[in-house]
């Protein structure tokens, strides 16, 4: 990506990284990404943000293509994560006498990313940098996504750098919401943006939105992806109709279950009826087997309470158990009443196992698991049912 110019005194100095597939070793990245940074002019020359480390060259080459770099004055970093720091440290090297501007989190966090001496300024949200004729403002966002967020307002040319915020990973040559050829597959991938970095945040979300909600903004200029001028109102809208959903649904147990011959899947029916005839709270089965991993985490995400139902196979549970719960949100399942169970053939290790990964991720046991030996007995369904019904207890408590 080359230099776009912004508005008058605004360039955005950022690269493209289409070749990218998995982010941050965990995300999807479909289209690529684009790691975006600005530049501002004027009696005070500002960076926002770098890129990351593997493109500084690229960058290096288009910021001074528009500036001389002794004429750098401030380098804000509105969030360290180091695809946006990892130029930092080689950017600073070169320009010895610019000032960073981040919060006192972000400020932490650099000198553990750099390992060295820079002269810093901690803001605090609201703050004004003047910058000559001109001001930038400071909203501190915690959480979003980062303890160190913030977004830097500029409010001659109503510009807000958003971050990470209202982003998404997806690149084309030109960055501007009006110009995107394949708007389906950008829209796609801006709510799997959401889902994947700000879905454990979304009462931050709902705060971020309302300290956007006075600004008069013509562009939005996110960390990654396209600048939104047009849609502006509409991504927004998005995101604060993500944030919300959870609240409209119904609330329901989640009992999943990984079964090879229908043992296990006789315990889990036996929990969604114990649950629904109880009438306190509602009970989904859902075969792990037979959904797409994003459903399962989706619905997990949703869940008031989970339970997970598998086999042993070889004296471990099944792969597709283990994936489950590596996609679970650990953030929001922090406390979340849960269960184990399953029936086993010789050993029946899968159980406990799974029952020590929920509590590692956070959810809240109260009693052990339910085992059953082969084809469930009367007795071990009586057990199943009992677990259950003190699982929706729990439920009931906490909610
Ligand atoms: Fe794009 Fe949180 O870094």
């Amino acid at each position: 990506m080359g230099i776009e110019r912004v508005s008058q005194n605004v360039y955005s100095i950022g690269v493209i990284n289409p070749s990218l597939r998995i982010f941050d070793i965990v995300m999807k990245a479909n289209y690529g990404t684009s790691y975006n940074s600005y530049f501002i002019t004027g009696d005070k020359n500002v960076v926002i943000d770098t890129v990351h480390n593997d493109f500084f060259s690229e960058y290096i080459n288009n910021l001074q293509s528009i500036t001389d770099l002794n004429e750098i004055d401030y380098i804000i970093i509105n969030h360290t994560e180091p695809d946006h720091s990892g130029s930092l440290r080689k950017l600073l090297e070169m320009v010895p006498n610019a000032k960073i501007i981040c919060t006192t989190a972000g400020h932490k966090y650099l000198k553990q990313i750099m390992n060295m001496d820079f002269d810093a300024t901690c803001v605090k949200d609201s703050e004004i940098l003047d910058i000559g004729n001109e001001s930038l403002r400071f909203i501190v966002s915690p959480m979003l996504h980062w303890p160190d967020s913030m977004m830097t307002w500029f409010e001659k040319d109503r510009i807000l750098f958003s971050c990470d915020f209202l982003g998404a990973h997806f690149c084309e040559p030109a960055l501007l919401d009006t110009e995107i050829h394949y708007q389906d597959e950008y829209l796609s991938e801006f709510k799997n943006y959401y889902n994947g970095i700000f879905g454990p945040f979304k009462k931050f979300v709902l705060s971020g939105l309302e300290k956007l909600k006075n600004l008069n903004m013509n562009v939005i200029c996110p960390s990654h992806g396209p600048f939104l001028t047009k849609t502006i109102k509409s991504r927004m809208n998005d995101y604060h109709r993500w944030s919300l959903e959870n609240d409209f649904e119904e609330k329901f147990i989640l009992v999943l279950v990984a079964s090879a011959y229908g043992f296990t899947r006789k315990l889990a029916e036996e929990a969604v009826c114990a649950i629904n005839i109880s009438k306190k709270v509602k009970a989904r089965l859902l075969d792990v087997v037979a959904t797409p991993i994003d459903k399962v985490s989706e619905d997990i995400s949703k869940s008031c309470g989970l339970m997970v139902g598998s086999c042993t196979i070889n004296r471990d549970a099944p792969k597709i158990i283990w994936d489950v719960l590596a996609s679970v949100d650990a953030i929001n399942s922090r406390g979340k009443p849960a269960g184990a169970f399953g029936s086993y053939g010789w050993s029946g290790e899968a159980v406990n196992m799974i029952a020590e990964r929920m509590k590692g991720l956070g959810f809240r046991f109260n009693e052990s698991v339910v085992k059953a030996n082969f084809m469930p007995t009367e007795d071990d369904l009586i057990k199943m049912r009992n677990y259950a019904n003190d699982i929706a207890e729990s439920v009931i408590i906490k909610t």
